[in-house]
């Protein structure tokens, strides 16, 4: 049976995701794009996974430089996503910092800044294999993405390094606001 594209995005749309914008620098051009096929994939060595569409504007820049960095956004960062993602938020400023040439966005929760190890065609995405060369992050709750729409995620820790071993203790039910945009067009 033929997967539809429509019910394919709704079955994934159930697995929920942190929110990140992947950046790259090349021949004095930066970008950012706004993902959420950001996965963890080995500690030792340290090794991250980003998929990107092939159209997008990022990937002459991962491919030129070799590098790419990430951003994961704070749950207040909603208009940066969308900024990231092609929708204009007028009146929105953009701070960056830079590491290693590598820009990343002000604000955000957690940077990492990685050396690309494997690049593999994939569909109508390609998925880029990082070494990360540098961490970074703070206290904060994350954005969310669930369903087509972003979420905060009031009820979680602020820092969750502080939370009790998870043996024996059953998961916290997160509250908070309902999700706000609907983003109709990914991708
Ligand atoms: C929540 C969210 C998650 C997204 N995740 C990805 C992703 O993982 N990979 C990707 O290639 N595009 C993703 N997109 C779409 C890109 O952000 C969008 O196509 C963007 O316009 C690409 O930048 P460009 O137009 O400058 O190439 C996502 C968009 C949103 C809103």
């Amino acid at each position: 049976m033929p997967i539809a594209p429509r019910e394919l995005r709704n079955c994934l749309g159930r697995f929920a995701t942190g929110v990140t914008v992947v950046t790259a620098s090349h021949d004095q051009r930066e970008h950012g794009m706004t993902a959420n096929a950001f996965t963890s994939v080995s500690l030792d060595p340290p090794l991250v996974l980003v998929a990107v569409r092939n159209e997008g504007r990022i990937k002459p820049l991962i491919e030129g430089s070799g590098r790419f960095a990430v951003s994961v956004l704070a749950e207040d960062q909603e208009p940066i996503a969308l900024h990231f993602s092609g929708r204009a938020q007028p009146g929105l400023e953009v701070g960056f910092g830079l590491k290693e040439g590598l820009p990343v966005l002000t604000g955000a929760v957690a940077h990492l800044t990685c050396v690309v190890q494997q690049a593999l065609p994939a569909g109508d995405h390609t998925l880029y294999l990082g070494l990360v060369d540098w961490l970074w992050y703070r206290e904060g709750r994350p954005l969310t993405f669930f369903a087509g729409r972003f979420f905060g995620l009031e009820g979680a820790p602020l820092d969750p390094t502080e939370l009790p071993e998870l043996e024996g203790v059953s998961a916290p039910r997160l509250g908070g606001p309902p999700g706000h945009t609907l983003v109709a067009d990914y991708p």
